[in-house]
This record gives structure tokens, C-alpha cells and sequence, in this order.
């Protein structure tokens, strides 16, 4: 039995939502125990007490993520991730965003938790494929994929759901179950 936690914020939002479906369709399969962890309270040995941890939010600006510090609550998992060897660990990204608003920087955000978790030796999978977005420019881009899933709730709503499905299937395949 694998175990997967994961860590998302804001909650009472489309984040949140997501963060449900993923939990859902991870708990789909037999061999895992999937968890969403609270990330205000969320500590080192649970952060690291997974064979998977997923790590996700949606990108609403700038003052989320490059200034985040102590005093946010992307600051607050930041500094844990930063005290944490995470050696080892495979990690996995998602992010919402909405490409017809913010097309020059769709998705921004997933490119901030990359850094802190390879910083940290966490090792990325589920990177995803860039086709069927229509955007401009994205910092989350790595080679020709996206280093996470990246959603558009507000714009392709309908495609949400099977793109977790997909992802979670890759994921789960490329973590070896
Ligand atoms: C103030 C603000 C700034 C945003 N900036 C971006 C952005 O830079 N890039 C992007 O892809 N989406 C951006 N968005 C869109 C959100 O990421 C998107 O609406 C997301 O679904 C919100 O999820 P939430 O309800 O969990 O916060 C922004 C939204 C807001 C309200």
C-alpha cells in the first residue's frame, strides 16, 4: 500500500475542489491510501511520511508566491519545506489558473513550489502536456511540458475531471503501482 498526502491551498475555492477529485481518484486504486494533509499544521514527519506527496494551489498573483514569507500560508509550508530534507521523496504539482485572463503567466505558481521541492531534493513527477491550452507564456514550463497539472476551471471546466483522471493514472504508474 502506497500512501499519498497531499498538501493544497486556498481552500473554500476551485483549489479546493480539486484537491477532493484528486483525493477521490487516488483512493480509486486498491494499493493507496490517499490523504490531504492540513497545511497550516502540517509538520515534517507527516509532510515526509508518504511515498507521494502532492503539492497544489492556484496562482491568484504574485504576493502568493515570489513574496511569500512567514506571514502567508504558502510562507508558512514554505519554511517547513525549507527545514525538511525531502531526499527521496517523489513530489507532484498541480495548479489552477486561467489562461484567457492571464495569459502571460498561466499557471505561474506551480513554478514557485517546483524550486522550493527540488531545492529540497524532492524528485518531480507528472509533468503534463502543454497541448489543448491556449495560452501565451507560462513559467511553468520545463522543456515542452507543464512540471505539473495545470487546470483552467474557469475556462474548460468539462475537461477538468478526465485531465485528473489522466494525470492521476500517470502519476500512479510513474511512482511504480
Ligand atoms: C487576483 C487574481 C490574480 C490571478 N492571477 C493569475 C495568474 O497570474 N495566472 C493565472 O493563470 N491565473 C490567475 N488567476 C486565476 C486563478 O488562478 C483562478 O481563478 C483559480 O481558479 C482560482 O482558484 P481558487 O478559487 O482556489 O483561488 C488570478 C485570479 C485572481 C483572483
Amino acid at each position: 500500500m502506497k500512501r499519498v498526502n497531499i498538501l493544497s491551498w486556498p481552500i473554500g475555492g476551485e483549489t479546493e475542489k480539486v484537491a477532493h477529485l484528486l483525493l477521490e481518484h487516488f483512493n480509486n486504486n486498491a494499493e493507496i491510501k490517499a490523504l490531504e494533509l492540513d497545511f497550516l499544521t502540517v509538520d515534517e514527519q507527516k509532510l515526509k511520511s508518504c511515498d507521494l506527496l502532492v503539492v497544489g494551489g492556484s496562482t491568484v498573483g504574485a504576493d502568493n508566491w515570489s513574496t511569500a514569507d512567514n506571514t502567508t500560508k504558502w510562507g508558512h509550508l514554505f519554511s517547513l519545506l525549507r527545514l525538511t530534507d525531502l531526499s527521496g521523496l517523489k513530489a507532484a504539482i498541480f495548479g489552477l489558473g486561467d489562461q484567457k485572463l492571464f495569459p502571460d503567466n498561466f499557471v505561474d505558481g506551480m513554478s514557485v513550489v517546483k524550486k522550493v521541492l527540488e531545492l529540497k531534493g524532492a524528485k518531480i513527477v507528472g509533468y503534463w502536456s502543454t497541448e489543448n491550452y491556449e495560452f501565451n507564456d507560462s513559467r511553468s514550463i520545463d522543456g515542452d511540458d507543464f512540471v505539473g497539472l495545470a487546470l483552467d476551471t474557469e475556462n474548460q471546466s468539462e475537461l477538468t475531471e478526465i485531465r485528473i483522471q489522466s494525470w492521476v493514472d500517470q502519476v500512479i504508474h510513474e511512482i511504480g503501482i
